[in-house]
C-alpha cells in the first residue's frame, strides 16, 4: 500500500487485528484510519456523516486494506454498546479503539449557550468515556486490547474561548490515567495522544476565531504566512501532518508499547513549549 512507502512499520504489524476509529472518516482520524490498515488492521471507521464513511472507505479499500464503516453519534450511548455489540457479532473481537472523534469551536465562555458546552463536553468526554466502556468487557474477555484517546495541549496554560474543548480534553487525561490503572489487570492500555496544530479541514474551521476577538486566524492566513508561523510558532519549524499522528498511534497499538499505559504523547513540534502564553 502507498502508506507503507515511507512508513516505518513493517508489513503485517496490525494483521488480524480489529480496530475502532471514531471520526475516522476525514483529517487526523482518517490519517489513523490509513495506517492501522496499511498495516493489516481490519479497520470500523465511525462517523456522523454518511459522505465521510463512504469516501474513506473507498480510499482505504482501493488501496487494498481492510474497512468497513458505521454510523454513529458518539454521544448516543446506547447506538455506541450498539455499534460494538456489532462490530464484534461480525469481527468476533476489538483489539484496537481510537477516541478521535471531537468537536471544537471558539467562542467567548460568558456567552456559550449550555446546549454549546454540552455537546463539546458530550463528544470529547462523555464519547470518550461512552465507547471506552463499551470495549471494556470484549477487551477483558479476549485477554487485552489498547485504547488511545484524542487530547491536546491548550488546558495544560489556559487558553481563551476554548473553556468546553478545554475542559473536556483535561476530562480525558485524567480518564485515561484512571483507566490505565484500573483496567491494566485485564491487560488494556490506555494512553492518549495530544496533537499539536494541524492544518485539517476540522481544525480550521474550529480555530476560526470570533469576530472582533482580537485572536488571529493562523490557518485562514495565505501559505506565505502559514509558513511564518510555522518558523516561529513551532519549533521544530513546519505544520504537523495526519501522518505524524498515526505513526504514535501504531506504535501505541502495536507490541512496541506493550509496557505503556496511563501516558500522554504530546506530538505538536515543540509548539506548546514555545507558545507564548495566552
Ligand atoms: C458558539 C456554537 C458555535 C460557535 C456551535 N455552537 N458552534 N456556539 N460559537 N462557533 C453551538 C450552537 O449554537 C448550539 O447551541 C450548540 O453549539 C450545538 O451546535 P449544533 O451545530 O447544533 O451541534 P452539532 O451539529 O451537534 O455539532 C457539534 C459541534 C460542531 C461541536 C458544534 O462544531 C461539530 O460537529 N464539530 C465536529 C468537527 C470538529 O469540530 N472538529 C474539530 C476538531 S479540532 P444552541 O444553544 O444554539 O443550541 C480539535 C482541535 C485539536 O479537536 C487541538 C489542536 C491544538
Amino acid at each position: 500500500m502507498t502508506v507503507l512507502a515511507t512508513s516505518v512499520f513493517r508489513p503485517g504489524l496490525l494483521d488480524g487485528q480489529v480496530a475502532l476509529v471514531t471520526g475516522g472518516g476525514t483529517g487526523i482520524g482518517f490519517g489513523i484510519s490509513k495506517l492501522l490498515a496499511a498495516l493489516g488492521a481490519h479497520v470500523v471507521i465511525a462517523s456522523r456523516k454518511p459522505a465521510h464513511l463512504a469516501q474513506a472507505l473507498e480510499e482505504i479499500t482501493a488501496a487494498g486494506g481492510k474497512a468497513s464503516t458505521v454510523m454513529l453519534d458518539v454521544r448516543d450511548q446506547e447506538r455506541v454498546a450498539a455499534s460494538v455489540a456489532e462490530i464484534v457479532a461480525t469481527h468476533g473481537r476489538i483489539d484496537v479503539l481510537v477516541n478521535n472523534a471531537a468537536g471544537n469551536f471558539y467562542a467567548p465562555s460568558a456567552t456559550l449557550s449550555p446546549n454549546a458546552w454540552r455537546s463539546v463536553m458530550e463528544i470529547d468526554l462523555y464519547g470518550t468515556f461512552y465507547c471506552s466502556q463499551a470495549v471494556y468487557p470484549i477487551m477483558a474477555q479476549q485477554g487485552g486490547g489498547r485504547i488511545i484517546s484524542t487530547s491536546m495541549t491548550l488546558h495544560y496554560r489556559g487558553w481563551p474561548l476554548m473553556a468546553h474543548a478545554t475542559a473536556a480534553k483535561a476530562g480525558v487525561d485524567a480518564l485515561t490515567r484512571t483507566l490505565a490503572v484500573e483496567w491494566a489487570p485485564q491487560r488494556i492500555r490506555v494512553n492518549a495522544i495530544a496533537p499539536g496544530p494541524i492544518p485539517t479541514e476540522g481544525v480550521r474551521k474550529a480555530f476560526a476565531p470570533p469576530a472582533d476577538s482580537g485572536v488571529p486566524d493562523v490557518f485562514a492566513a495565505t501559505e506565505r504566512h502559514m509558513e511564518a508561523y510555522a518558523a516561529k510558532g513551532i519549533p521544530l519549524g513546519r505544520w504537523g501532518t495526519p501522518e505524524d499522528i498515526a505513526n504514535m498511534v501504531a506504535f501505541l497499538a502495536s507490541p512496541a508499547g506493550d509496557w505503556i499505559t496511563g501516558s500522554i504523547f504530546v506530538i505538536d513540534g515543540g509548539e506548546w513549549l514555545a507558545k507564548p502564553s495566552a
